[in-house]
């Protein structure tokens, strides 16, 4: 899988995964900007917070509710794109699109 991140300023990042491992995880082992993840990744801290593309919406499971709770408390306000990265896991062979928010915290 590949996960493309667009960056508030219109830097774009694209970078190999592996299936199982989150966009948030894909991120930070890559050094991508624009992802802090200051829970690791279990869900209580909405600074992974992503804007996922349309094309790329349908390549995950729709948000859960403990999820959309957290989303009310990201820095840059939610969109109704926005995800939490943390929660979005790649598949073999996904083309993956999200922009970052211009502040994490
Ligand atoms: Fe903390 Fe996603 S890394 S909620």
């Amino acid at each position: 899988p590949t996960v493309s991140y667009v960056a508030f300023d219109g830097t774009e990042t694209i970078v190999t995964g592996f299936a199982g491992d989150s966009v948030m995880e894909t991120a930070v082992r890559n050094g991508v900007p624009g992802i802090v993840a200051e829970c690791g990744g279990s869900l209580s801290c909405a600074t992974c917070h992503v804007f996922l593309c349309a094309d790329s919406a349908g390549l995950f499971p729709p948000k859960l509710d403990l999820e959309d709770d957290m989303l009310d408390g990201t820095a840059v306000d939610r969109e109704d794109n926005s995800r939490l990265s943390c929660q979005l896991k790649l598949s073999d062979d996904v083309s993956v699109h999200v922009q970052t928010p211009e502040t994490q915290v």
